[in-house]
């Protein structure tokens, strides 16, 4: 973020916005402004509420959660349909799962269906503005009622997604912090979904989330950290062939040739595997 992207303008209006923006704003340093108020504001990132979804307008992009990938994949594993992320992190009901990189919060979803109301899943999240903007996401799914014209699968994938946002907590930090503090094998599994280190194409839903999110390579001390705290595995997303997989210590056993990314695993189960 440059300096500019330090400041963020809201419709005055809007009152309700302007509380949590201001709670934001004394917990992170980012300014805010009301839009009428200040000629600057022009050309400043805007948020406010689109067709009631919390929306991040800057440069023509618009950033905002929507559940439609979490909601496509439940859709999917309620039929049955293997989910690769699900398959990686192999989740049992009731465990503990710590999503050191929250994002849109597509696979903190998929990982609270799988632990189910006994389990918990700790969303870290070290961007405040994508932080903010999907906390107010996740409260509408948890509020969430099925219009009647849906189908029943699709319905069924919304209550359970509405459900699954239960044993969900999310916390603006930095992951290595959240790590240092936690007492050896306190979690089941961790999680990293960093940002690509290439990027080979951008989606038009990840150009805005790139520009807010932070870009920084995992370090070898944080994984060290993740697998002391973890009793079962280490996760690690990457794109396929990623050097990070060597370098970071992850062994990915399940290829998949028509996907371009892949899994990482550290098995804390084994005996002799953990961080080198
Ligand atoms: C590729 S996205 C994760 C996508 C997510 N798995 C999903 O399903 O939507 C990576 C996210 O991790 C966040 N991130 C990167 N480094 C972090 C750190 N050190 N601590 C916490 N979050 C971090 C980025 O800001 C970004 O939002």
């Amino acid at each position: 973020m440059d300096q500019m992207d330090n400041v963020i303008a809201y419709k005055r209006s809007d009152e309700k916005l302007k509380l949590q923006l201001e709670k934001l704003s004394m917990q992170s340093g980012i300014k805010i402004v009301p839009m009428d108020a200040l000629s600057e504001a022009d050309g400043l990132p805007i948020l406010r509420y689109v067709k009631q979804k919390l929306c991040l307008e800057d440069d023509g992009e618009r950033l905002f959660f929507h559940p439609s990938m979490a909601l496509l994949r439940m859709i999917n594993i309620l039929r049955g349909v293997p989910d690769r992320f699900l398959q990686a992190v192999n989740l049992e009901a009731g465990d503990i799962f710590l999503d050191a990189t929250m994002g849109l919060a597509s696979d903190t979803l998929i990982s609270a269906y799988a632990v189910g109301s006994n389990g918990s899943v700790l969303a870290v999240e070290s961007s405040p503005l994508i932080h903010f903007l999907v906390q107010d996401g996740l409260d509408q799914v948890k509020q969430f009622k099925p219009a009647k014209k849906l189908s029943q699968v699709k319905a069924q994938a919304w209550v359970e997604l509405s459900q699954a946002t239960s044993c969900i907590e999310t916390v603006w930090a930095d992951h290595t912090r959240i790590l240092e503090g936690l007492p050896d094998a306190s979690v089941d599994v961790v999680y990293f979904d960093p940002m690509f280190r290439v990027t080979v194409k951008e989606s038009s839903s990840i150009r805005p989330l790139k520009k807010w999110s932070n870009p920084n390579p995992l370090d070898k001390d944080t994984i060290r950290e993740a697998c002391r705290v973890s009793r079962k595995r280490v996760v690690l997303k990457e794109r396929k062939g990623s050097s990070e997989f060597t370098r970071l210590g992850f062994y990915v056993k399940e290829k998949n040739k028509y996907s371009p990314v892949d899994f990482g695993i550290i098995d804390l189960t084994r005996v002799g595997e953990g961080f080198q």
